[in-house]
Formats: structure tokens, sequence, C-alpha cells
């Protein structure tokens, strides 16, 4: 359930529904940026900025629920989780290395627009790990 008090601004771009969540310049080139949409955890985006180009992947790790991947090691246009080395592509959120059993990093659309940079507005859902609990 999306929580008042992380209500980013919405705005309506190329027909979708895009929530405005940071100013372009608090990204650095090759560093991951946190922005938590919820109280649910798993309801934060890692934000990255590799040679002008923007990615948002889950910061949440499929391995171990860590949420660290905003802090992980770029390279290749894949970014690696710091806990135990995982490492998943920023394009399509795949898992690249499918001994690992396959699980993968969500993705989402992000733009830049003026000086701020959105996200299409996610449905968010209760994962299945919290719903097991
Ligand atoms: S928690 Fe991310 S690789 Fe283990």
């Amino acid at each position: 359930m999306f929580d008042e008090k992380f209500n980013y601004p919405e705005e309506i771009i190329n027909g979708e529904l895009y929530l405005e969540i940071l100013d372009a310049d608090k990204l650095t080139n090759g560093k991951g940026v946190k922005v938590e949409l919820s109280d649910n955890p798993d309801d934060e985006v890692a934000v990255f900025l590799i040679n002008s180009e923007l990615f948002a992947v889950s910061n949440t790790c499929p391995h171990k629920h860590t949420r660290e991947i905003y802090e992980g090691a770029i390279e290749d246009l894949t970014v690696s989780c710091p806990f135990h080395g995982w490492e998943f592509s920023l394009e399509t959120g795949e898992n690249m290395n499918p001994r690992f059993g396959g699980k993968s990093l969500k993705i989402f659309d992000v733009i830049k627009k003026e000086n701020k940079i959105y996200i299409k507005k996610p449905g968010f859902e209760v994962p299945k790990w919290i719903q097991n609990m």
C-alpha cells in the first residue's frame, strides 16, 4: 500500500503515470542512490547513472533480501550485491549467473526530465517471501 509519507509528486509523461523521485544532481556517475517508495522493504529502488544512462532496479537482493544493491560495484552494466557478489544486469535485472537459481531484480522505467528523475509508478504487491512469513 502506498504510504502518505512517501508521497512523491506524480506526473503523466507520455501517457504514463510517473513519480518524481529525486533531483538529477543527486546522482553521480557509476554510483547508486537508494529511494524508498513505501514502508514495504521491497519498495526500495536503486537508481544508477552510468555514462549518461539511467537505470533503476529493486534495491532488495533476491538472495537474502538484503537492501544494499545501491551500494553494489558496477562493471559493464552489471551490479554486484555487496554481500555475496550475485551479479545482475542493470538493463534487464537478470541474474548473470544461472547457477544461483535465476532469481532476478525487478526493473523500473526511469527517465530524466529537466533536472528531475522519475520512475514509472509501480504497482505495489506484497512479495511472496513476505506473504509466507
Ligand atoms: S544477499 Fe545479495 S548476494 Fe547474498
